[in-house]
């Protein structure tokens, strides 16, 4: 396949503007990470961004340039952060409370730094997370007055900080589950149901309708509908501004996104698919919720179906259980233990059990996601790229995508389609992996 002209890309001079909405485990966990990394302190291991290569042209020609070395990306040096959170604590308290990073070692030498981070009043009401409360909070006649006061905080930091370019990413709560409705389907009626305080409009809607409004990318690290409606993709377009999600990839559902291709691609049944968690952190709390674990469960368990195509291999799928559960167990704290029980078939028909026990920290897995993320909304804005990003679903458990087509779950599918976009990006040649031309005849 011949090279392409690469796109123009706007280079990636300045400071960048790395919004979180939450200042939770996750974002100071990302956050603190960013800054040891900066510092020598520590290795970004787990961020393809910073870690990953990327092959280009024939095997023979021995190019793998780091990725970061491939396209142009912001430096970790030019990150400033901002946050927003019902809880006032600064980043380092919430570091602290979220108890992921070993204090001694990460925090306390960065101590100055994460206490600088405080976070602005956020647009919550505990109606959409039941089991937080917060006192940091913003007040407004209506939605619409609250979405506004979310675009001045942004053209405020920005100011503040001198930014160059911004992006956002939502690294709060999981809310609880809300359908697609009439007030989603249009910018109009999404407006109007703003002011008229509709309770179809959850505050995650409000930050991404704000951070759209200001230009900004938008990317949704929880199952939340957030921006996964008409009226989001309709804004984003028009804005010209990159959005995607859904939810974070990371323990349990990255594994299950890596068996289930292999057990299709050898046509291996499965009879049932256990998975169980238990998580002691403040996430643990929100998703004993009722509510809130609908919105996660819906997340979890979409994966299979997408992958497996019952409706295609009947025989092997058309039967198969799957039940996901997630169990808050405060002793565990962020170090969370996911157990799936499969249940497979082979050869006419002999049962089979695999069993995976993944002792894995929810944070830590999570955060160079974040990175990666902002890093690669703020390419794709700068590359021009609007609307849904869904080359980026590699890092989601559930990948908007356009109306109409399904989402790819399988990891390495997702890999290669991400990948395959930086190549495009660079007017690089795509690798389909067909490999015919080392073995033809001269
Ligand atoms: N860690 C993982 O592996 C992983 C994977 C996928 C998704 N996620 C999701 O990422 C999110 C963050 O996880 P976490 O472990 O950091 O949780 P956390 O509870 O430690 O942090 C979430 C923070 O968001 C704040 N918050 C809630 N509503 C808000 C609002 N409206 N505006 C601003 N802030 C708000 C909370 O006060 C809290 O500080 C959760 O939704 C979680 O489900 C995490």
């Amino acid at each position: 396949m011949a090279a392409q002209t690469a796109r123009r890309i706007a280079p990636a001079k300045g400071t960048l503007g790395v919004l979180c909405v939450g200042l939770g485990a996750v974002a100071t966990t990302f956050i603190a990470g960013v800054e040891n990394v900066r510092r020598g302190a520590a290795k970004p291991i787990g961020s393809l961004t910073q870690m990953g290569t990327i092959r280009l042209g024939k095997r023979t020609e021995g190019r793998a340039p780091l990725i970061r070395d491939f396209v142009p990306l912001a430096d970790l040096k030019d990150l400033v952060f901002g946050a927003w959170d019902p809880v006032p604590d600064d980043a380092y308290a919430a570091a602290r409370h979220a108890g992921v990073l070993d204090r001694h070692e990460h925090l306390e030498p960065i101590a100055d730094f994460l206490k600088g981070i405080k976070p602005m009043p956020a647009v919550f009401d505990q109606n959409y997370v039941k089991r937080l409360e917060g006192k940091n909070v913003k007040t407004g006649k209506n939605k619409r007055e609250l979405a506004e006061a979310l675009r001045k905080d942004i053209r405020d930091f920005k100011a503040r900080h001198g930014c160059d370019r911004l992006v956002m990413v939502w690294c709060a709560s999981t809310e609880i589950f809300i359908s697609p409705g009439p007030t989603h389907a249009s910018l109009d009626a999404f407006e109007k149901a703003m002011d008229a305080n509709d309770p179809t409009i959850a505050p995650s809607m409000l930050y991404a309708y704000a951070a759209l409004q200001e230009g900004i990318p938008f990317a949704n690290g929880a199952p939340n509908l957030t921006c996964d409606f008409p009226a989001m993709e309709a804004l984003a377009k028009s804005k010209g501004v990159a959005i995607g999600g859904k939810d974070f990839k990371t323990g349990q559902t990255m594994v299950k996104t890596v068996l289930a291709p292999m057990f299709k691609a050898r046509m291996l049944g499965v009879a049932g698919w256990y998975s169980t968690n238990i998580l002691g952190n403040r996430d643990g709390e929100v998703l004993d919720d009722p509510e809130s674990f609908k919105t996660k469960e819906e997340s979890k368990l979409g994966v299979l179906e997408y992958i497996l195509q019952p409706q295609l291999y009947p025989e092997l799928y058309g039967e198969m259980y799957h039940k996901v559960r997630i169990n808050y167990y405060p002793p565990r704290g962020d170090n969370k233990e996911g157990w799936d029980n499969i249940d497979i078939f082979g050869w006419l028909g002999y049962p089979m059990q695999i069993k995976v026990d993944f002792l894995c920290r929810d944070s830590i897995l999570a955060a160079p996601l974040v990175l990666d993320l902002a890093l690669f909304f703020d390419l794709a804005q700068r590359a021009g790229l609007s609307g849904i990003q869904e080359w980026l679903s590699f890092y989601f458990k559930s990948p908007q995508v356009a109306p109409g087509l399904y989402p790819e779950h399988d990891l390495f599918i997702q890999q290669t389609k991400l990948k395959n976009t930086l190549r495009y990006l660079m007017g690089e040649e795509q690798i389909t992996h067909l490999g015919i031309e080392y073995y033809q005849e001269a």
